[in-house]
């Protein structure tokens, strides 16, 4: 009697269940899907892979984005180094050196600024803050020069350096020329010597 009743309530349910899952069939009437709906793109895996190496540390030449770069949007920019910079004529240093006169100019270009001996160094192999040493030491100012004292982490932006650097131009007696957009890094001299003058241009 009692084992009776067990099995139907065994036995309904198991109807009910079966049931269920015939409407349920009904309303959402499944269909094969042709393709994965997620689709897994191994090419950028494939692609990704050379990246890794040591090329990705590369940092591409500023001077193609500083035709086109907007001083006005990097000067809003430089408010992330203001803690430390001063940026105009006679300007006070502070943590870091005043940056007046800088683009072209020798690094370390401050007499009255104590620069940490890898500045110090670089002043006295004559390298100079050309666009492309600039927009490296900004991208990452302890991987371009190791030893310096600049506590800052580096802008990742390769658009916002180029805007900051157009702004930083600015802040000079007489501003550097903008590079032509073609002039790559690799031209220039490895310590960042001048660029030697064309010949025939
Ligand atoms: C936390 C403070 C700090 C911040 C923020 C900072 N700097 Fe500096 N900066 C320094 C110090 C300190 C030095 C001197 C580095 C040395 O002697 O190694 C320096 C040096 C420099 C130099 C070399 C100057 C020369 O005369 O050779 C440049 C260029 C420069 N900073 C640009 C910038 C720019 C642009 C920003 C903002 C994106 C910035 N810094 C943000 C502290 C800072």
């Amino acid at each position: 009697m009692e084992f009776n009743k067990i099995f139907a309530a065994v036995l309904l349910a198991g109807i009910i269940g079966m049931a269920t899952g015939i409407v349920a069939d009904m309303l959402v009437s499944p269909e094969p899907l042709k393709e994965n709906t997620f689709k897994v793109d191994t090419s950028a895996i494939a692609s990704a892979a050379p990246a890794a190496g040591p090329a990705a540390a590369a940092i591409p030449p500023i001077a193609p984005l500083l035709a086109t770069a907007d001083p006005t949007a990097g000067q809003a920019l430089s408010k992330a180094c203001a803690a430390c910079h001063t940026f105009d004529k006679g300007g006070a240093n502070k943590v870091g050196p005043n940056q007046w006169n800088l683009v072209g100019a020798p690094m370390g270009h401050k007499d009255d600024f104590n620069y940490s001996t890898a500045i110090k160094k670089k002043h006295e192999e004559g390298a100079h803050w050309t666009y492309e040493e600039l927009n490296e030491f900004l991208a990452g100012p302890k991987a371009h020069i190791p030893g310096t004292t600049m506590t800052y982490a580096g802008m990742k932006s390769e658009k916002d350096r180029a805007n900051l650097i157009a702004w930083l131009r600015t802040n000079a007696d007489t501003p550097e020329p903008l590079p032509s957009p073609d002039a790559a890094a690799p031209a220039a001299p490895a310590g960042g010597a001048e660029p030697a003058p064309k010949s025939g241009g």
